[in-house]
This record gives C-alpha cells, sequence and structure tokens, in this order.
C-alpha cells in the first residue's frame, strides 16, 4: 500500500510538529493555516527543530505549506485539524473539509477537551471521523491518544493506531468519548488536589511540586500508577484508599483559590506569578528544563526501539 498522504489543518504550535513528525515517518505532508504569518514561517520551524533535535533535515522536503484548504485536503488519505480551540469554528472547518476530501479519507481532530461526537455531529460520514490528541510538544512526547465516537469504524481506528506506531508514536486507544479522555483526566484529578492542598494550608506551591517531583514523580515515567498498585498488592491499595479517599478533594467545579488568582489577573508566566513569582529568567530555565529532560527521554528510547529514517 502507497504511504498515506497526511493534510495538517493548522500551522501552531501543533500543528507544525505534527507535520515534522508525519515528514519524518517518510509521509508527504501538506499543511494549511489561514494566518498568512502562520504559514510563512512553518518550514522555517520545522526546519530549525530538525536541526535541533539531530533529525534527518531532508523531511523538511516532504511538507507543502499552502494557504487554500481544498487543495491542502483534496488528495490526502488523512486530515488531521490543529487549529484553535474552538468548537464552532472546528464543526464548520470539517463541514468544508468533508466537501473537498476523498471518499476514504480519515477526518482526525487534535482539540485537548472538546468531545470528538460534538465536533464530528454534523458530518455526513461521521464512521471516518476520530480523535487523536497530541501532546507538546509533539516530536518529543510519544503518546498519542486516538478517541473513537460511537459512530468511528473499527477500521479507522486500527488504521490510525497503525498509522501512528509507524511513525513511532505510541498510539493508546480511547473506547468512549469522555471529556479529557485518559490523559488529562489524570492529569486534572492530580491538579485538582494538589491546588487544594495549597487552598487549604497543607503546604504552599513550591512544596506541592518537590513532593512530586522528589517522590512519586520520579517513578512515574516507568511505573504507571496500576503496575504500582500491583506491585504494593491491592490490598494494601484498599487499605489506603479507606483512610485517604475521604480525605481528598472531590469537589465537581474548579477552586475558588483557582478562580481568585484568575481574577486577580495572576495568569502565571503571562503576568509573572500564578501560585507562585515568575522571573524571566526563572520562566527560561524552567522550560529549557523541561526540554531537556524531555530530549534525553526521547535518545533514551531511540536506543532501545530505534525508529528508522528518524536519524540524518
Ligand atoms: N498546545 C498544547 O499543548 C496542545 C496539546 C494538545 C492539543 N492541543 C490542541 O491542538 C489545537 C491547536 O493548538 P495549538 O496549541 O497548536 O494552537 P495555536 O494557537 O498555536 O495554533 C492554532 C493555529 O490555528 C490557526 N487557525 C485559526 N483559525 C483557523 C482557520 N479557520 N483555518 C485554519 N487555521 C486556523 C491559527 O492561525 C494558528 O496558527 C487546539 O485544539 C488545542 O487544544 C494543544
Amino acid at each position: 500500500m502507497a504511504t498515506p498522504r497526511i493534510a495538517v489543518i493548522g500551522a501552531g504550535l501543533m500543528g507544525h510538529g505534527l507535520a515534522q513528525v508525519f515528514a519524518l515517518g517518510g509521509h508527504d505532508v501538506t499543511i494549511y493555516d489561514s494566518a498568512a504569518a502562520s504559514l510563512a514561517t512553518v518550514k522555517d520551524r520545522i526546519a530549525t527543530n530538525l536541526r535541533d533535535l539531530g533529525d534527518d533535515a531532508r523531511a523538511i522536503d516532504r511538507v507543502r505549506p499552502t494557504g487554500d484548504l481544498k487543495d491542502c485536503v483534496r488528495k490526502a488519505d488523512y486530515v488531521v485539524e490543529a487549529v484553535s480551540e474552538d468548537l464552532p469554528l472546528k464543526q464548520k472547518l470539517f463541514a468544508e473539509i468533508e466537501t473537498h476530501v476523498r471518499p476514504n479519507a480519515i477526518l482526525a481532530s487534535n482539540t485537548s477537551v472538546i468531545p470528538i461526537t460534538d465536533i464530528m455531529r454534523g458530518l455526513r460520514r461521521r464512521e471516518r471521523a476520530l480523535g487523536t490528541h497530541w501532546w507538546n510538544p509533539p516530536y518529543l512526547v510519544p503518546l498519542v491518544e486516538v478517541i473513537g465516537t460511537e459512530w468511528t469504524s473499527p477500521t479507522v481506528i486500527d488504521v490510525t493506531m497503525k498509522l501512528h506506531k509507524d511513525i513511532g508514536k505510541t498510539p493508546a486507544h480511547v473506547k468512549k468519548d469522555v471529556p479529557g479522555f485518559i490523559g488529562n483526566r489524570l492529569q486534572h484529578a492530580l491538579w485538582r488536589e494538589a491546588i487544594a492542598l495549597v487552598e487549604h494550608g497543607i503546604c504552599d506551591a513550591e512544596t506541592v511540586d518537590t513532593v512530586i517531583k522528589a517522590a512519586f514523580g520520579r517513578r512515574l515515567a516507568v511505573l504507571g500508577p496500576l503496575e504500582n498498585a500491583d506491585m504494593v498488592g491491592t490490598d494494601l491499595t484498599l487499605a489506603i484508599h479507606k483512610t485517604v479517599l475521604p480525605a481528598i478533594e472531590s469537589r465537581r467545579g474548579p477552586s475558588p483559590y483557582l478562580e481568585k488568582l484568575v481574577a486577580d489577573g495572576k495568569l502565571g508566566f503571562k503576568s509573572g506569578e500564578g501560585f507562585r513569582r515568575w522571573t524571566a529568567a526563572e520562566q527560561a530555565a524552567l522550560r529549557t528544563q523541561v526540554l531537556q529532560h524531555l530530549k534525553t527521554a526521547r535518545e533514551r528510547d531511540e536506543k532501545k526501539d530505534p525508529t528508522p529514517g528518524r536519524s540524518s
């Protein structure tokens, strides 16, 4: 079978990274954005990433930006949308995309939290539509959650899982289209408790992060919670839950502490203060540290399981 042709809609933070990973995996990629500036810089941004990561620079030759949506999707076997997180915008785009694509083209959305069912509801052929939730930066974080709706055909799920596996990603099948899918549900269950610990005066924000980073955070990349529960024993896990769960934060909405931060304009890095104060130098140092950590993890993965065609 010929290598599927990919169309990426949106050339922002995520879109350019998705295009990069597909091109590196040997796919021809067209990429569309409604903002001319985004399109004009997309090849340079990808080329810089490829250089920075020591990946095959020739991958850039497989990426073709276009300012015409029809031209972008017309010949594609697989279309993935990564425009702004806005439901009516995504619905409108998919309705238009559907009028231009080949009969068997698969249509995917990279939304972070919007149910795929809501985005794809208006399509004529909903069985070919699904969600693929990548993580930032797409060329360093392996996971892609593959989310089916009640309409998605099993073949479309299988093809999409294989497509992502073949380009070196770690696809995870989400069988029900629930808000937050899997990753963001887990992540934000932890954040809810993290905020509550600060809200209730149990510790300050820096201490929450220190406890995670110096304790179970150290193990998390190699030991998931359910592996961990089996390792210590489900009986011990049950005993712990009987004591701890009744005390853990369980409110259904956002914390008033978080709402007040936002109301006070304490927006985090954007304003220089959120849960903590951040100078520009501290922000840059943290970003660099995260990037370096992810690069080292990818290098380790590559040594264990080299992805064909990745190295230059
Ligand atoms: N940033 C993350 O960490 C992250 C992670 C996973 C998923 N996502 C999701 O991916 C999607 C894109 O996020 P991002 O961070 O890349 O945003 P972004 O703002 O960096 O990029 C969005 C792009 O969409 C373009 N756009 C807006 N309207 C458009 C239209 N009508 N037609 C074509 N292009 C249009 C913008 O010009 C911009 O280039 C969102 O749904 C977001 O929730 C983001």
